[in-house]
């Protein structure tokens, strides 16, 4: 690979010891500040949250979601950036239990139908938030409550489809019988932003929340769409408007009408998409269903050139399964590129360069070349047959191909990946990083899957029950995860890549990246490389870790690498730990329980923002760093990180 030279920085923190506490740790200089925890109201008149405080469906609405995971700032003006942003933040999942309803946990007994209130409240802390910040003179940042930006999108709001899939014959539901609407987005895990100022919300555990006994297809098999009962038993609550308008029953996909249009067994196929999010406007979010219907993890563009393509890459988060990427037909014009006040149609955009274009799949090959190949109806498949044909489709359907993503990736011989979460772009070079988290479905030599759980086409590619090791993916029963790096080639369908760092415990036998006490992982999820221009920037690691060896060791954490440092030679396994540790370095940690995940920073990055999900006990002051005495609430938050003096973090 022919890389340019980087005038790499310098990073000017020590490696920080690993933590096992109620409290986020950073380094000397460095404070961190929790804003917008779970249930800060955001909407003018919402009440306010306390500990012992019930949450109702209103006052859920109207404040921030649950279980932060994914997001990204956007400007508002141009010499404020860095000070006053809106912030647009995933809110992931709910938790169930006494924490959230002080009354004793929800009512969620497996033979009994949940209460409306309860399951109003639950799908009103999924979704997305957006909220305006600012800082003040002190340095300390606040929400800006009842700002008009301020809003929500839950597991129930209505949403536009656009793409090959809208309209189609796979979306026809009781709510949009013409099969261009749905309602809500849910288990939105990473994220992406494109570069007309919009921000992309991605459809990761979703299908869980959906229950079907009746009827299965391929695809509610392959994606694991619930039997019996869904994940949260939304679908068993009735209440006094829900059968007007099936606010519940949506969830319950099973067949009852004489066709898709009487009932809602199409209502999981409007769900598995990249959802796309004006955040400055109150405009109606579009899922954009031509990057493939999966459980997407994140959505991320690649390299931006005037007259070229637009392209986004997204992982499928599941265990062996694939990466993707997806060529606009449009080429991109500078024209369309966001600035702060400037007038745009950003979803009009959105549909210019995400409603055309091709999807394809990734396969790693061991010589350290890759190759894109292409999901469209007429692809050639290596047995021959075309994937219209393989997957039993109308020679043009290629809605249909996109409803089977994942077997139409299985078909044309993708390569099953150890589980991919985030990626992300160096915007110079083009160099695109991918974290694989883990895998305990890997082995030596693999086992053929009980094809989609014994709901077979025949032949169809379907997937593994344990996948053979391959070069990109090399250790079996993989529970430390690896950092894939890659860069496009001389046209979209070839690329060259090599792994880039291997997790592990620093006592591990396959500590192949040489990792020490001060910079072991396990499990990397969340990933950014926050370019700041002239080729600099440090491309940052989160964790979301169930390994043992660096569990028992350390919370998750959030590290830096500045990939410019990092010399490699050919085939080499980077070792960027102990033979030279300045490269890789422990910045953050988070408190017991917790995982850490989203990531973004402010345009002259003297402020760090991250996500603390899940965390046990914490945060018990607005000073994240304070350790929790006692019990609290638990209450998943944004922390802002920033340096004492004011300067730009990291370097
Ligand atoms: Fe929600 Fe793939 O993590
Ligand atoms: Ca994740
Ligand atoms: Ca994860
Ligand atoms: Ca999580």
């Amino acid at each position: 690979n022919d890389r340019p030279e980087k005038r790499p920085l310098t990073l000017a923190f020590e490696s920080i010891a690993g933590s096992l506490t109620d409290a986020v740790v950073v380094p000397p200089g460095y404070t961190a500040q929790v804003v917008v925890p779970w249930g800060t109201a955001i909407l003018a008149g919402a009440g306010s949250f306390s500990d012992d405080l019930d949450i109702t469906p209103d006052f859920q609405a109207a404040s921030v979601g649950m279980q932060h995971d994914g997001m990204h700032n956007f400007a508002l003006s141009d010499n404020s950036a860095s000070r006053h942003l809106l912030l647009a933040m995933n809110n992931e999942y709910i938790d169930q239990g006494a924490l959230w309803f002080p009354q004793g946990g929800a009512t969620n007994s497996s033979d009994g139908a949940r209460p409306a209130d309860e399951v109003r409240t639950e799908i009103n802390a999924h979704g997305v938030t957006i909220v305006e910040l600012e800082k003040a003179q002190d340095g300390k940042w606040s929400h800006v409550e009842g700002s008009p930006y301020n809003k929500r999108y839950t597991s129930a709001t209505p949403m536009k489809l656009s793409g090959p899939v809208a309209g189609s014959e796979y979306v026809r539901t009781k709510y949009s019988p013409d099969g261009t609407l749905t309602r809500g987005t849910n288990n939105n895990c990473a994220n992406g932003y494109t570069p007309w100022g919009t921000y992309l919300t991605c459809e990761e555990n979703w299908p869980a929340v959906f229950v079907k006994d009746e009827g299965r297809t391929i695809d509610d098999d392959r994606l694991g769409i619930s039997a019996g009962r869904g994940r949260y038993g939304w679908e068993t609550a009735a209440g006094d408007a829900s059968e007007v308008d099936d606010e519940f029953a949506r969830f319950n996909a099973n067949p009852t009408g004489a066709s898709g249009t009487e009932d809602y067994r199409n209502e999981p196929r409007t769900f598995g998409y990249i959802v796309e999010i004006d955040p400055y406007t109150n405009e109606r979010a579009v899922k954009r269903t031509a990057l493939g219907r999966f459980r997407h993890e994140g959505c991320w563009p690649g390299k931006l050139v005037a007259g070229q393509p637009v392209v986004f890459y997204s992982g499928h988060d599941s265990r062996n399964e694939y990466i993707y990427k997806f060529v606009s037909k449009e080429v991109w014009d500078p024209a369309y590129l966001n600035q702060p006040g400037k007038s745009l149609d950003r979803l009009a955009i959105g549909d210019r360069f995400m409603d055309e274009g091709t999807l394809y799949a990734a396969r790693f090959d061991a010589d350290g070349s890759g190759e894109w190949l292409p999901l469209t109806p007429d692809a050639v498949a290596p047995d021959g047959r075309t994937l219209a044909a393989a997957l039993g489709l109308a020679a043009d359907d290629l809605a249909g191909v996109i409803i089977h993503t994942a077997d139409a990736a299985d078909l044309m011989g993708a390569t099953p990946m150890d589980r991919p979460e985030w990626g992300t772009v160096d915007p110079e070079t083009g160099d695109v990083y991918m974290t694989c988290t883990n895998n305990s479905d890997r082995t030596e030599e693999g086992t053929a899957a009980e094809i989609n759980n014994g709901n077979a086409i025949e032949d169809l590619g379907a997937g593994y029950a344990s996948a053979p090791v391959n070069a990109a993916n090399p250790r079996p029963d993989n529970g430390a995860g690896q950092v894939i790096r890659w860069r496009e080639g001389s046209d979209a369908t070839v690329f060259n890549w090599e792994v880039f760092v291997f997790g592990a415990a620093a006592a591990d036998p396959d500590n192949l990246s040489g990792l020490t006490e001060l910079n072991q992982f396990a499990s990397p999820d969340g990933l950014w490389y926050d370019d700041r221009g002239d080729g600099n920037g440090i491309l940052w690691i989160q964790t979301d870790n169930g390994y043992g060896p660096v569990t028992d060791y350390t919370n998750d954490q959030l590290l830096a690498v500045v990939p410019g440092n990092v010399e490699k030679s050919d085939g080499d396994a980077a070792v960027i730990g102990s033979a030279n540790q300045v490269q890789l370095r422990r910045f953050a940690v988070g408190p017991n329980g917790c995982e850490v995940t989203g990531i973004c920073a402010t345009p002259d990055k003297t402020a760090l923002f991250i996500n603390i999900q899940h965390p046990g006990n914490w945060p018990s002051s607005d000073d994240a760093t304070v350790e929790t005495s006692g019990t609290v609430r638990p209450r998943a938050s944004t922390v802002v990180i920033q340096r004492e003096d004011g300067g730009e973090i990291g370097v």
